[in-house]
């Protein structure tokens, strides 16, 4: 993990309004340099839903905060008659640097499909953010193939579309420890997490395996982050739920 700086990762999901998301970000902030938080060897980001992206990034360059920021999704289009829909032109004029690609409620909310996910995958580096490409199994998935199959072979029909030069982040997420407050073992993420490594590896060779940076996510809390972390191949984590408490999150960020 050395080489690789740490990635916390708060994904709103469809919680807090523009006003909300202010006063979040607010208190996040007053938490973290209470904490005395070192932001050299951990990046904190935060995925606000679109209508808050405006407020949050205005925030940060006011009051110059450390903060990175993505979008929950991006069209798989640059521009045109895609109603509803935003372009990452749109999240890179936010000065977003990341975007959210195939999370588990869109794969199955919006039956995004792996090759929907390498359009947008594809869309966000054409925009020069960083894909965060979402994996895992379903709990149908770990009875029948087990736990690695189904991230791999979704992590794999990305790769096949994209180029050992691209970065992305990949965010190990099985969709049975999402807001279930049953995450997986410290064990189970790293060994998963090792396996996509090496999928990369395989497919894309040393310098994109050894760069990728890899998280969990999945019912982190506060008090599972530290084991988490101990996992060589487990960069950082996407967290949920806790992400919406300024202090939750600060000791996630710390991993404490
Ligand atoms: O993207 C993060 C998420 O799916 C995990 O949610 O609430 O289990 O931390 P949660």
């Amino acid at each position: 993990t050395a080489a690789r700086r740490a990635l916390i990762a708060g994904n709103w999901k469809m919680n807090l309004d523009h006003l909300q998301s202010i006063a979040l970000v607010q208190k996040l902030a007053w938490t973290l340099k209470d904490r005395n938080f070192q932001s050299d060897t951990v990046e904190v980001a935060v995925f606000p839903p679109f209508t808050d992206l405006r407020s949050v990034q205005t925030l940060i360059a006011a009051d110059k905060l450390d903060f990175s920021l993505g979008g929950q999704d991006l069209s798989a289009h640059d521009s045109g008659a895609h109603t509803g829909d935003i372009s990452g032109s749109f999240l890179k004029a936010l000065a977003c640097d990341y975007v959210l690609v195939g999370h588990s409620e869109r794969r199955a909310n919006h039956s995004e499909t792996d090759q929907v996910c390498l359009a947008k995958v594809q869309a966000a580096l054409r925009h020069s953010l960083t894909p965060v490409l979402c994996v895992g199994e379903t709990a149908e998935d770990l009875e029948t193939v087990g736990q690695s199959a189904v991230p791999v072979a979704q992590l794999t029909a990305v790769l096949e579309g994209i180029s050992a030069e691209d970065e992305i982040v990949v965010a190990y997420e099985p969709v049975w420890a999402i807001g279930s407050g049953t995450p997986a073992t410290a064990e189970q993420a790293q060994e998963v997490c090792g396996v996509l490594r090496d999928t990369i590896r395989t497919l894309h060779g040393d310098e994109q395996a050894d760069r990728t940076r890899i998280l969990y996510g999945g019912s982190v809390k506060s008090s599972n982050i530290a084991g988490f972390m101990r996992g060589a191949d487990v960069d950082g984590a996407l967290v949920g739920g806790a992400s919406l408490d300024s202090e939750e999150f600060a000791a996630i960020a710390q991993f404490e």
